[in-house]
């Protein structure tokens, strides 16, 4: 058994960006789930499938092959054996991410993925149900927030920094659409586990947020 520390929270509150920073100070495995899911609608979007239609959501989504494999460090998602981290980062996607990973079967493929990854591995898991569900025995759990207009701002950038044409506002709106439709689905909705750490990474920087998370991993480790 390994380390497992899950750093659940909304969508830009800066998990991936601190959990790739931990991963590499600690030298563990960083698993990104909701680049999965995230893959995962890339194929029900590709196949035409109506985000609403929960039933062929629910049978198509056993078609899709999705794997990981890292490369130095970096973790790259496959679907059907394809690269599809370039496809995957776009605003289109991650709305429809969260529109496709309420559905039940998409959830019990992807939890069974993720959990089989941290089996034996020092791991640091970023995404809605870590503490929840995926990881729920994980030594350090973190609820990561930051106010909408901060995440929105950081989303901005982000997207800009590709080349991406966006309005700031529209990025808000969509973000507080995003986390109302994780915190109200039914199964595994986005929430702190009872025994998370919250941590509002508002006003703080990367370094700091992931320093505060370290210090949790060393108490933890000297009992
Ligand atoms: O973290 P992200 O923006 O890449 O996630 C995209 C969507 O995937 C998110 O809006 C909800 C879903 N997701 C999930 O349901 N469970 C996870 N563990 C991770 C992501």
């Amino acid at each position: 058994m390994g380390y497992k520390i899950a750093i659940d929270g909304p969508a830009g509150a800066g998990k991936s960006t601190i959990a790739k920073v931990i991963a590499k100070k600690l030298g563990f495995i960083y698993v990104d789930t909701g680049a999965m899911y995230r893959a995962m609608a890339l194929f029900i979007m590709n196949e035409g499938i109506d985000p609403k239609d929960a039933e062929a959501i629910n049978n198509k989504c056993k078609e899709a092959d999705i794997t990981i494999r890292y490369e130095n460090g970096e973790q790259i998602v496959c679907l059907n054996g394809e690269n599809v981290n370039s496809l995957i980062r776009t605003q289109q996607v991650g709305n429809m991410a969260s529109l496709t990973s309420p559905n039940k079967e998409v959830r019990k493929k992807l939890v069974e993925l993720q959990q089989k990854l941290a089996a034996d591995a020092d791991v640091v898991m970023d995404g809605r149900d870590i503490g929840t569900c995926v990881l729920p025995d994980a030594e350090v759990k973190v609820f990561l927030t930051a106010g909408s207009r901060v995440r929105a701002e950081r989303r901005y950038k982000e997207l800009t920094a590709k080349g991406e044409t966006c309005d700031i506002d529209i990025i808000e709106k969509e973000i507080i659409e995003r986390d109302h439709q994780d915190m109200t689905r039914e199964i595994s909705p986005l929430k702190a586990a009872d025994d998370a750490t919250f941590v509002d990474s508002s006003y703080m920087t990367i370094e700091e947020v992931a320093d505060t998370i370290i210090g949790m991993v060393s108490c933890n480790k000297e009992g």
